[in-house]
């Protein structure tokens, strides 16, 4: 149970920082009696510690409740939160606490003494304040608070305005107000520091401030107000802070309270930040004032404790609490707001900095002028480069190492690479110990023999220059100052020079592009590394001046990459510097969540880092294989040497459009063409699936003039705008905006469970497309389908169906659509296209996955008629499809789909799969029906073979137990129960085998 403590001191003070007396007491049997009597609840109650209110706990059989008692004079603002508790406790994830109505139907009362009372139902689970506090936590937290702000956006505040604009001490809109009470603290230290944040909060934060959008927010994330159970956060309580101000500054506040390690309390908020983004997008200006408004909370909350002591000088207790933040003021005051605004907007998927893209542009653009900074002109300078990532192990690390590389290439220079993760910092500096190890090097080394000159690379200043005479550290170096033609300020900068290098500097000298400044120092003036110049640009110098980062955190890469752009913009070697050094999984997948949309999913529970492929097998990071039953696209086998070979050679040669004449795409058209019954031999080449898809409806539309539709139930053939329109799997799914009008939907001719079973069903879904039909309101364009419906579940479609329906369609005037895109070039076994398996004929054929067998090629064939009908004047240009390389893969794919007898292969793994999955079901009743053809077959599972119940978590952890055991599986269908089995065709029989033990294994395991 929970314990609600109010070890917040500031509950018991008012707006203007007084303190509210508790002036009368319930006895708890009393409050038992008025509960039975104005809401009909009977059960144990318990008063709970707390000041500012009187609170009860009841818990009755039904449930747990509070009750909480206020003074009548607050009745306007208590009904303000029973109103915005009614409206939050709509959130399915924060639906508690919920205001509850006594019989009357009134959700406050009337009690005897003159106060009002209220019963709340109770928010079960533990206070923030009392867990261990992670990550996942952190961004429950912030989620939370952004559902709330966001449930909160349109509240109607005008009736409330002059209560939501009560002075408040808390409300950050009147921290200045506030801050004339900072003398009441009388640690001198902590005033100081307290008036630094706001001082800061004065100049830079409040003005910005003023100019966002105000709504209602809670603004009282405290640790006491957040409840959580297993990790995520289930209730925001106590509204009695409510403000009308920009939404930021509630985010703010959960912040300030959410850090617990001094050591890096920006690191400990980016999760509480992040979650907020990910439910209510943050934007440039809000992320540009969070750091200084967390500050400012800090500040107030100090100056809150203040206000209250100096009403009860007794209670020493007030201050004792707010220890924790005396510190915090300090560390806050010495993190340089930059950096922390960068971490924090890079969190959100913005660029760190925002200035350095115009850094970046600036020196890219031509308008900067730049000197070589070593051996003018250094393009000509024979040059080698030096592997000292942590993958080598033999790096060469010794000057004689290095300098007899050089020899032996005959180079003048050795390059050290940007962006290398290296195993080198071995010092203190580089926290070697700790998760924010430093250890990717931002700079670029420019190896030569000690005494190598060393230019300016463009116009400036002396910023900063040093001896760091510390081992392993820059030993003499000089950091310039340069400015862009829009004024904004970047820095270079030039590390382990000689020592006569500093003499006659000083800060603020002017230097010229090109202007000699320095020379390489000799090993043992440049503290232990063999001569060379570690070159670096520096959009910031994050209030580190010589102490900035020239090696960073892998950790936060992205955030550096930014703050440290590649200096190869200044060095201009043409070959390149970037090691693009290997990110971890944790970091792609944070970056993935912000910088792609999260509307793309990704597959297992846990997502997984694929680096390889080969055959019908996918390789980890750790070089763990597992079997691909998943990809179909991979046709000829993950990485087929003929196909990179066809697509690597073309690629050398050229790559250009389809205006010009090129033997492969015209020699390809033809073997593709070839591998269709008459009349389809015309093709057209595009990108991917969808494209051909819509390719085939502008085809028929312009063939019939017609636009109606039918479509099969579940069916899904694309994801560009016109072919979500005619796929019920996304516009009868999730997010579906519904059928449009001119299409009309055939139920999924499914002969294991559809509406129609046994041997005449093929003709009764027949019927059903009869009705669609007649229902459709217009000309019929077309109809579309699959020979076997992937989304739907692997359905085979009922026989006799699919010529009937052809049959019908073209008696309507409509053309007939056969989507290739998952099932043709072989897959079926019998055939080389799926709609062979039906004995139609389809006058618009499309395909794509594995055509280009990864590679994005697709094509739609149609009959001469129908291309005739398409030659409208409008010409039909696609930059892409077609082009040499496209097609000299699609040609090395078809060629090995017949060198390797693909098809036959298909046809027999099929049916050993199946075979193997049928003699399994025999004692494993969960296995519905195995169902498909050659290697896209479906294993449905169910509960109970008579109702058919599906067994979707069943199919879901087996996926999940395939994944451990080396077999990547997928589902799909409507229930999501349906296993689907695609491999690439040159799958064999040891894979199926080691498919069937772990189907095995998994349903002995699982069930
Ligand atoms: C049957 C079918 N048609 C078309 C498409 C669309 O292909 P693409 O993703 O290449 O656009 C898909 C993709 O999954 C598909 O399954």
């Amino acid at each position: 149970m929970r314990i609600l403590v109010s070890v917040d001191t500031r509950e018991k003070v008012d707006g203007a920082g007084r303190l509210i007396p508790v002036i009368w007491q319930h006895k708890t049997m009393q409050i038992s009696e008025l509960i039975k009597e104005k809401y009909g609840l009977t059960g144990q109650v318990s008063q709970l510690p707390g000041e500012r209110d009187l609170n009860y706990q009841i818990v009755t059989n039904e449930g747990s409740y509070v009750f909480k008692i206020h003074e009548s004079s607050e009745k306007n603002f208590i009904e303000l939160q029973q109103k915005i508790l009614t409206q939050v406790s709509s959130i399915s994830t924060l639906a508690e606490p919920r205001p509850i109505s006594d019989l009357h139907g009134n959700t406050l009362i009337d009690l005897p003494n003159g106060k009002i009372g209220r019963l709340l139902t109770w928010a079960s689970g533990e206070l923030f304040s009392q867990i261990e506090k992670n990550p996942q936590v952190k961004q429950s937290l912030g989620s939370a608070v952004a559902l709330v702000d966001k449930e909160l956006i349109n509240f109607d505040v005008a009736p409330y305005l002059e209560t939501l604009t009560r002075p408040f001490g808390w409300n950050v809109l009147q921290a200045n107000e506030l801050k004339e009470k900072i003398n009441l603290i009388k640690d001198e230290h902590l005033r100081v520091e307290v008036k630094q944040a706001f001082d800061f909060a004065s100049t830079e934060i409040l003005p910005k401030l003023e100019k966002l959008t105000k709504q209602l927010i809670h603004n009282d994330a405290n640790d006491n107000n957040i409840v959580v159970e297993n990790n995520v956060v289930t209730s925001l309580i106590d509204f009695g802070d409510i403000i009308y101000a920009p939404r930021v500054c509630g985010l703010a506040v959960a912040c300030a309270y959410a850090i617990s390690d001094l050591a890096d309390p920006i690191f400990d908020v980016l999760p509480v930040i992040r979650g907020y983004h990910l439910v209510a997008p943050l934007n440039a200006e809000e992320l540009e004032i969070l750091f200084g408004l967390i500050k400012l909370r800090v500040a107030t909350s100090i100056v809150m404790a203040a206000i209250q002591s100096a009403d009860q000088p007794d209670n020493e207790y007030l201050l004792v609490s707010q220890a924790w933040f005396n510190q915090l003021i300090t560390t806050l005051n010495k993190t340089d707001p930059n950096l922390a605004w960068y971490r924090m907007r890079s969190n959100c998927g913005y660029e760190a900095n925002p200035n350095s893209r115009l850094v970046r542009q600036y020196l890219q653009s031509g308008r900067a002028t730049i000197a070589d900074v070593v051996m003018p002109p250094l393009k000509n300078v024979r040059k080698i480069w030096l592997d000292w990532s942590s993958d080598n192990q033999d790096l060469p690390r010794e000057t004689s190492q290095i300098f007899n590389l050089m020899n032996q290439a005959d180079a003048q220079l050795a390059i050290g690479h940007y962006c290398e993760n290296r195993m080198v910092y071995q010092g203190e500096a580089f926290a070697i110990d700790s998760p924010a190890r430093r250890s990717v090097h931002l700079g670029v080394d420019l190896f030569a023999p000690a005494g190598t000159p060393v230019f300016a690379a463009l116009d400036g200043v002396v910023e900063y220059f040093n001896d760091n005479n510390v081992y392993l550290d820059y030993g003499p170096v000089i950091i310039l100052r340069h400015e862009t033609d829009t004024g904004i300020r970047f820095f270079t900068l030039y590390g382990h020079l000689s020592r006569p290098s500093l003499e006659n500097l000083y800060i603020g000298k002017k230097v010229s592009a090109g202007e000699l400044i320095a020379t390489m120092g000799e090993e043992h003036e440049n503290v232990g590394w063999p001569p060379h110049t570690h070159f670096q640009l520096l959009t910031d110098l994050c209030g580190m001046g010589l102490d900035i980062y020239g090696v960073a955190p892998l950790l936060e890469l992205p955030v550096w990459r930014s703050i440290s752009p590649n200096p190869n913009l200044a060095l201009r070697i043409e070959e390149g510097t970037d090691a693009h050094t290997k990110l971890p999984s944790e970091i792609l997948a944070n970056e993935r969540q912000v910088v792609m949309s999260r509307a793309l999913s990704l597959n297992f529970k846990e997502p997984i880092e694929i680096v390889s492929g080969k055959g019908a097998y996918l390789y980890d990071q750790n070089g763990k294989p597992y079997l691909d039953l998943v990809n179909n696209v991979a046709h000829v086998g993950h990485c087929h040497p003929r196909v990179v070979a066809a697509g690597s050679n073309q690629m050398a040669k050229l790559n250009t459009n389809t205006r010009y004449l090129n033997q492969h795409a015209i020699e390809y058209a033809r073997a593709l063409a070839s591998t269709m019954p008459d009349p389809l031999n015309v093709v057209f080449f595009v990108n991917s699936g969808s494209e051909a898809n819509d390719l085939a409806l502008r085809l028929a539309q312009a063939h019939t003039k017609a636009k109606g539709m039918i479509v099969l139930d579940h069916a899904y053939h694309g994801h560009v705008s016109s072919i979500i329109d005619i796929s019920p799997y996304k516009f009868s799914g999730k997010g579906g905006l519904g059928r449009p009008d001119h299409v009309r939907v055939v139920p999924t001719p499914d002969s294991y469970k559809g509406l129609h079973r046994g041997a005449d069903a093929g003709e009764s879904y027949a019927k059903e497309f009869t009705k669609q039909l007649a229902d459709l309101n217009q000309p019929l364009c077309a109809f579309i389908s699959e020979s076997i419906i992937s989304t739907a579940g692997q359905i085979t479609l009922a026989d006799g169906f699919l010529p009937l329906a052809y049959q019908q369609a073209r008696a309507a005037g409509g053309v007939c659509i056969a989507d290739e895109v998952q099932i043709g070039m072989g897959r079926v076994g019998e055939f080389f296209w799926g709609f062979e398996l039906h004995g139609v004929v389809p006058d618009i054929v499309t395909i794509g996955k594995p055509i280009g067998n990864g590679h994005p090629l697709a094509a739609v064939v149609t009959t001469p008629e129908i291309a005739q009908s398409f030659l409208t004047g409008m010409e039909y240009f696609n930059t892409f499809g077609g082009n040499p390389v496209s097609a000299a893969i699609g040609q090395a794919v078809l060629d090995v789909v017949a060198d390797q007898s693909l098809q036959a292969n298909a046809k027999n793994m099929g049916a050993y799969l199946m075979q193997g999955v049928r003699e399994l079901a025999k004692s494993n009743p969960i296995i519905g029906d195995v169902r498909g053809s050659g290697l896209f077959i479906g294993v449905e599972f169910v509960l109970d073979q008579q109702t058919q119940i599906p067994a979707t978590k069943f199919t879901a952890d087996l996926i999940e137990y395939g994944k451990q055991q080396g077999v990547f599986l997928s589902s799909d269908g409507p229930d999501n129960n349906v296993l689907k089995i695609k491999p690439p065709l040159v799958i064999a029989k040891d894979d199926v085998d080691l498919f069937l033990s772990v189907l095995k294994d998994g349903l002995a395991k699982l069930i």
